[in-house]
């Protein structure tokens, strides 16, 4: 059976509540969480399915905020590892009132270093039934993965999720 790594980052909040959504929707089946301190020694290759979570602060806040950057620890370990074709599917938090022109800008990053392990993205998502003017994580007219927006649409989380994780299911044959 496909195994399932959720990965996501940081803990405590919005991102946090979310991946336990995300993971919820995949019971019965293995998969395993883990928050990016929680991985020193773990070996990625051994997952078929990679499911990543972030949120958007701006990458100054948050370097300052937390001075060890685990994401970019969490990358370096991607970026080495062969994830040939393994298919990755992203969720990511964001504002789109307070921050319109950048909204869940942050999946970008995450799908950019997945694509150098030679990941194949999964899961993109329709821009439809959000309010924003700009966003990094739009192509195509499709957002790279799912957008979730706790601040300002929190009705909407939950029937996201479950949509999103049905669709990712079926895009990687589980
Ligand atoms: C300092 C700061 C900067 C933010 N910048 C952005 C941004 O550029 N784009 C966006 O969509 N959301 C932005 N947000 C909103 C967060 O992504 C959102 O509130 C998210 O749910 C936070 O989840 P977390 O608490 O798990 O990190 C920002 C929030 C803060 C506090």
């Amino acid at each position: 059976m496909k195994k399932i790594g959720l990965f996501y980052w940081p803990k405590g909040g919005n991102v946090e509540s979310c991946a336990k959504k995300v993971d919820a929707q995949f019971s019965g089946l293995p998969i395993e969480m883990y928050a990016l301190d929680e991985i020193s020694d773990l070996d990625f290759e051994k997952y078929d399915l990679f499911i990543v979570g972030g949120s958007t602060a701006g990458a100054d806040v948050w370097e300052k905020a937390h001075g060890r950057n685990l994401w970019f620890e969490f990358f370096s370990k991607v970026e080495k590892a062969d994830l040939k074709d393994k298919p990755v599917a992203i969720f990511g938090l964001g504002d789109q009132v307070l921050y319109p022109d950048h909204f869940v800008d942050g999946m970008k990053n995450i799908r950019d270093e997945f694509a150098i392990a030679g990941a194949k993205l999964i899961g993109r998502w329709p821009v439809e039934g959000y309010d924003f003017t700009g966003s990094d994580s739009v192509e195509e007219g499709m957002f790279l993965g799912l957008a979730l927006d706790e601040d300002q649409q929190p009705d909407l989380t939950d029937e996201r999720i479950e949509k999103w994780v049905k669709q990712i299911k079926q895009e990687a044959g589980l």
